[in-house]
């Protein structure tokens, strides 16, 4: 087959309906409701070949998760259409149900009441996953996930990393075609992040499993996608590989102080004293903004050594402390 997911001109209006204040305004709104619409996605198309690990990527509310609703048959489109392994997902929501894995990191899929163990049975009964295979899945999720650990718990007792990793194996265990992955790091530590990308490249590997997952993390990119697609207030902003951002935006670096004071006039001084001093330290190369009393400087890291700045800053200005920054998703959305 051609393409493991097929969108075109997919498009999703919510209506809202304002309610008026007080009594008045509700008796009002029963006889003219006045009408509001938000196009959360606008006429977005892409394609995506079987195998595929796409980070499907944007600012809050530009859309991400409307559109994995869509493609998992949760909300019908207002216009354009999505297909998924040769389904429509909104009209075989069944059918497609069983051949797909959904994880919404906001929100659990699983029962709140039930214990993680009964779960995983009443999935491998729900999916007629077979007896060899499903020993084989839970061994390898108790590896990467330690499953063990909370087995005899109910779902809501379990910590936040816990119920991530319960969503994640529950997500995967009929061996799916296509996984749907909605923010799949949320909120997790370092080691638990790291747990969740290596399951997701084991799958894709082994299985040629094609995966698209939204995510706010950077390196969640940078270490599973070979492609994104950007969104912006609904609409497509780019579609392509992740080598071509890289070149263009990932030479930024941002420095972020805190200081003992923030006399803007005193740190605006010693920051054009740097201009001057600092070698390639233009108004291009480098711009600093001071809130309260921290101050960012962002950069760009193949013109301007990290070390002057760090030196001048630390030499000129009382820092109590200081962080560097990657280049981070929003700030590439705003570049664009
Ligand atoms: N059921 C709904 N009714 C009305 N508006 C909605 C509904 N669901 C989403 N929206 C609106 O649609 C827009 C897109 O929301 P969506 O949840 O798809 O964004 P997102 O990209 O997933 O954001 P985030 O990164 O915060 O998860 C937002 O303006 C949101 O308020
Ligand atoms: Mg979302």
């Amino acid at each position: 087959m051609e393409n493991m997911i097929e969108v075109k001109g997919l498009t999703k209006t919510f209506k809202s309906y304002k309610k008026g204040k007080g009594l008045s305004g509700t008796i009002k709104t029963l006889f003219k409701r006045e009408v509001t619409e938000i196009e959360a996605v606008k006429d977005i198309s892409f394609n995506i070949r079987p195998g595929e690990i796409i980070g499907y990527i944007g600012a809050n509310g530009a859309g991400k998760s409307t559109t994995i609703k869509m493609m998992t048959g949760i909300l019908n489109p207002t216009s354009g259409f999505v297909k998924v392994d040769g389904r429509v997902p909104y009209e075989k929501r069944q059918e497609n149900a069983k051949h797909i894995g959904v994880v919404f990191g906001q929100k659990t899929q699983l029962w709140w009441d039930l214990p993680v163990g009964e779960t995983f049975a009443i999935l491998k009964e729900v999916y007629q996953v077979p007896d060899a295979f499903y020993a084989e899945q839970m061994k390898y999720f108790d590896e990467i996930f330690e499953l063990s650990e909370f087995m005899g718990q109910t779902v809501r007792t379990l910590s936040l990393g816990q119920r991530m990793r319960a969503d994640l194996a529950a997500s995967m265990l009929h061996n799916p075609k296509v996984l749907f992955l909605d923010e799949p790091t949320i909120g997790l530590d370092v080691m638990v992040k790291e747990r969740i990308r290596k399951a997701i490249k084991d799958m894709n590997k082994r299985y040629g499993t094609t995966i698209l997952l939204t995510t706010h993390d950077m390196s969640d990119i940078e270490e599973l996608c070979h492609r994104i697609i950007i969104i912006d207030k609904g609409q497509l902003l780019y579609d392509g590989g992740i080598d071509t951002i890289r070149r263009d935006f990932g030479y930024e670096r941002k420095i972020v102080f805190d200081l003992r004071y923030d006399d803007a006039e005193v740190v605006g001084a010693i920051l054009q004293q740097m201009r001057d001093e600092i070698q390639g330290c233009t108004p291009e190369n480098m711009t600093y903004t001071l809130s309260e009393s921290q101050l960012s400087v962002i950069f760009n890291r193949n013109e301007i050594n990290i070390s002057s700045i760090m030196n001048y800053v630390l030499q000129h200005l009382n820092v109590i402390d200081f962080s560097v920054k990657d280049m981070d998703i929003e700030a590439i959305v705003k570049r664009f």
